[in-house]
Parts: structure tokens; sequence; C-alpha cells
């Protein structure tokens, strides 16, 4: 957990670190965030990161709280502050607090929290060299969720039925049967022809920032790569799976279901993607 928190201005103990209990986040979830990867103290792909984070505030007419040579000097800070060294830097921005009432507040101050932790490591080399058993369960999230809001209700709900099943990740199917994402990565398959396949962006996966740098990977190794959606039944006839987000970069699936992918055992090619992965991001 972070130590220190950046709350309006202030960097405080976790301990006084607080927001209003009227703060919009709070009462509507009405708040977006970004999670940044950590790495030797170093922040990974901070520009992409920066500019979904301008984006999901644009979309929802959100104020941003200060310019963004300012924001990266608090996300610095706050990494030196917990003294991270391989982990994350959180953000969250919210409307700010106002007196409950569902139009946009007239003169409300945007919150912005900062905050940094620590990842354990080993259980994430352990995670990549073992690989990871996901389950389906139907997506029920709102039409927008390539906006990195913080209303996350439907993606707890399937963690936990993921974590119920003795799975870590969640992949969330939509009605015609095709796996749109995972409740906190984007999915991937290797069809049996050698094909890395994901789902299109647009308004029903969040643009993963990992995604974006995967895709890089794929075309500087000459990878076959197709943007499509997948149904399950490919997923579970598929040669290879995994998943994608900067707090694991790239995991290796091996069961989806419960169903072995492949040889039960993570793939040549998204173990080669994880390996090659921070050649390619970019560290600042
Ligand atoms: N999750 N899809 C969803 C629904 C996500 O929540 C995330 C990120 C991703 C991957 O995006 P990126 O590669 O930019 O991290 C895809 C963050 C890390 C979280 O756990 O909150």
């Amino acid at each position: 957990m972070s130590r220190i928190a950046y709350v309006n201005g202030r960097y405080l103990p976790r301990a006084l670190a607080a927001v209003s209990v009227e703060d919009r986040g709070f009462q509507f979830a009405d708040g977006v965030y970004e999670v940044c990867e950590v790495k030797d103290g170093r922040l990974v792909d901070e520009r992409r990161h920066m500019a979904r984070l301008d984006r999901s505030l644009k979309e929802l007419r959100m104020a941003r709280p200060m310019a963004e040579a300012a924001l990266s000097i608090v996300l610095r800070e706050t990494v030196h502050r917990n003294r991270v060294r391989d982990g994350i830097v959180y953000v969250q921005i919210t409307r700010g607090a106002a007196r409950r009432d569902f139009p946009f507040p007239a003169g409300a101050k945007p919150t912005l929290v900062v905050t940094a932790r620590n990842s354990d490591t080993s259980q994430l080399e352990r995670l990549a060299a073992e690989g990871v058993g996901v389950v389906t369960v139907p997506d029920i999230r709102w039409g927008r969720v390539d906006i990195k809001s913080v209303a996350l209700l439907p993606n707890v709900l399937a963690k936990q039925s993921a974590r119920d099943r003795g799975a870590r990740e969640a992949w969330l199917v939509d009605e015609a049967g095709l796996i749109t994402e995972g409740a906190s990565s984007n999915a991937w398959i290797v069809t049996r022809e050698g094909t890395l396949v994901t789902h299109p962006l647009g308004e029903d996966i969040l643009p993963g920032i990992t995604r974006s740098v995967v895709i890089d990977v794929i075309k500087a190794q000459g990878l076959a790569f197709e943007e499509r959606a997948f149904s399950v039944e490919e997923a579970y006839g598929a040669r290879e799976a995994f998943i994608t987000s900067a707090s694991q970069i790239v995991l290796p699936v091996v069961a989806i279901d419960g169903r072995p992918v492949g040889n039960g055992a993570p793939g040549l090619i998204a173990t080669g993607l994880r390996r090659d992965y921070h050649r390619h991001a970019e560290v600042s």
C-alpha cells in the first residue's frame, strides 16, 4: 500500500490522506484514473498514459486539476516518497466535492489523488513462469468502457467470480459470444496458425497502453497479427492465450474455464513478448 498519498496539493501519510464524503468520485463514481508501471524507479510509457488520461477527462467534460508537466512532477515525487522501485503509480481525478446533485456542479474544483506502491515482483515472475487461469463471464458494463472511469463495479464482480472459481482473471463476453477484454487487462490469443489476435479498439474495450506497446513489439518481430473479436470457442481451441496490463505486462493464460490452452504451459510467443516488452516501452 502507498505510505504517502498526494491529495489536492499535499503529500500526506496514508492515515491522514482523505477526500470529502461529498466527493463525486465517492457519490457517483464521477472520476477517471490511470495506472502506470514503475520499473527501476522510473515511469514506463508515461506519455501514452497521460494522453489517455487527457482523453478520458475530455470525454467526460472534466477539468484538469493541473497541467501535465506539473502532474508529471507529482507522479515522480509520489514514487520517490514511497520508495517505489518496481510497482505502480496510481492517479485518480474526480469532478470534485459538491452537494449531492446529479448534474455537473458549478465551481467545484477537481480532486486529484496520487498513490504509489511496490509490486510483489517475485509473485509476478512466478505467475509469468507458470501461467494463469481465466474464466469467462458476461460483459455487463456500460457502453463507454473506452473511458478509463472509476465506475468499476462490473469489473469488481467479474474479478471476484474469477477468484471464486480459482482463476486470476475474468474474460468478459458480449451478447454475441465474443470476448471483449479482461476485467482489468486486454485479452489475446494466438491461433493454431500462429496469428496473434486481440479485440479491435472501439467503445467496448479500454485502449490498453500495454496492448499498444505489445502491438509495436509484434510488428518489430514481424509476427502475424489481426485486430478482430474472437469467440469463447475460438479461445478454447487457441494455441496460446495471454493478458496485458500495466501492472502485469504480459501474463500467459494456461487455462480458460478450466480447459488447458494449447499444451497447458505458457506459450513461446507470450513469453517472448514479455521478455522483449521493455526494450520497446518508453521509460522516463
Ligand atoms: N487495468 N482493460 C481494462 C478493463 C483495464 O482495467 C486495464 C488496466 C486494461 C489494460 O490497460 P493498460 O495496459 O493501459 O494497463 C484493459 C489497470 C492496470 C488496473 O488494474 O486498474
